[in-house]
């Protein structure tokens, strides 16, 4: 998941270059095809946190006695990260709903649809870095 969380932003920007290309259908499905695998990664990684004892476990002590801002840091990932889907979750279904009839093309989103997806993307860079700096801290450091 800590892949996918890295490699992620940098895929909603290439699927924003492809709206400037005028490749409005290519955006929408790469769009679709990264959210999904995103809940799916995200559902893989909520299963092994309970079958290894709940969040309560999810870091090493040693880890959170040597950094004590590990936990606050743990939350903050955590708020940003659900945020972050929330939003992306009503960017899609809503930009899905508006183009299933008219067809993907500029006009038949709602008008908030850019500011709305830079406002994700931000979440999503967000998400990763503090996965990465949660990574370390807990298991490298
Ligand atoms: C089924 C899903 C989607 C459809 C059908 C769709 C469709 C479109 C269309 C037609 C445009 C052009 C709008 C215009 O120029 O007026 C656009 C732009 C854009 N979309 Fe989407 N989109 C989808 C999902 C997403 C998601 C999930 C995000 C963000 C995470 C996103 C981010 C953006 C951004 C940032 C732009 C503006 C790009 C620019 O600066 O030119 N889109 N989208």
């Amino acid at each position: 998941m800590l892949a996918l969380s890295v490699v992620v932003p940098f895929v909603a920007l290439y699927a924003v270059s492809r709206v400037r290309m005028g490749q409005y259908a290519t955006h929408a499905r790469i769009q679709k095809r990264l959210f999904w695998a995103c809940i799916a990664g995200a559902i893989i990684l909520e299963v092994q946190i309970r079958l290894a004892g709940g969040s309560g476990n999810f870091l090493p002590q040693d880890a959170v006695a040597r950094a004590p801002f590990l936990k606050p840091l743990l939350l903050a990932h955590v708020v940003g990260a659900v945020l972050t889907y929330l939003a992306w979750a009503l960017q899609l279904f809503k930009a899905a709903r508006s183009t299933r009839v008219a067809g993907v093309s500029p006009g038949h989103v709602p008008a908030w649809h850019r500011p709305l997806g830079y406002f994700t993307i931000a979440g999503l860079f967000y998400t990763a870095i503090t996965a990465v700096l949660l990574f370390v801290y807990a298991y490298v450091q």
